[in-house]
């Protein structure tokens, strides 16, 4: 089965979470990339001084379900056997860019899976903008807790991730 994870990251938290699953899964692994970069919106969890009117726009175009201009990835989903797709959480929401990235290729999108990480995971609703915004059920989701992402935990909750999907066949 081809794999391919891929991702939107603005601080490299959802990165690395989706190059772990890349690695369990012996998947493909590619990034999703705004057109206009952000600066890095949240150190250890902290505003920025210099970011906040870039952070106030980031939750704005989240909170409106407004989608960026995303440069085109390097490899296509739709050659692929099961595409999982990882974002971080912004207000609650998924980012413009991953909006972007599903919009351009739900058409062609095969099986599906979700990751995100956020600050606080059990409070959010972006599995569900994800599942409207390509119309099928996802095989499996995670959510993964920003500050659970370096550390021992995180490869455990990963495995699992992993398995429930596998089971699927
Ligand atoms: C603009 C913005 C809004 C955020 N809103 C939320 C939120 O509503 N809930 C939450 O739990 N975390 C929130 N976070 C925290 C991020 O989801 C978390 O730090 C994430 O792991 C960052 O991923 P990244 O390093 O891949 O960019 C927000 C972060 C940013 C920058």
């Amino acid at each position: 089965m081809k794999i391919l994870v891929v991702c939107y990251s603005n601080t490299g938290t959802t990165m690395l979470v989706g190059e772990y699953i890349a690695q369990a899964m012996d998947a493909e692994f590619d990034v999703v990339e705004e057109v206009k970069s952000r600066p890095p919106l949240l150190v250890d969890g902290k505003k920025l001084e210099a970011g906040i009117g870039a952070f106030a726009k980031a939750v704005l175009a989240a909170v409106f379900g407004t989608s960026s201009a995303i440069a085109r990835t390097l490899r296509d989903p739709g050659l692929y056997d099961l595409v999982v797709v990882g974002t971080p959480v912004w207000a609650g929401s998924l980012t413009p860019a991953v909006r972007s990235y599903l919009r351009r290729h739900r058409k062609t999108l095969p099986r599906v899976a979700f990751f995100c990480t956020a600050g606080d995971p059990s409070r959010m609703r972006v599995f569900g903008q994800m599942r409207k915004l390509v119309g099928k059920e996802p095989l499996a989701t995670i959510a993964v807790k920003s500050t659970d992402v370096r550390t021992e935990a995180c490869p455990r909750l990963i495995e699992a991730f992993v398995s429930r999907l596998k089971a699927t066949g």
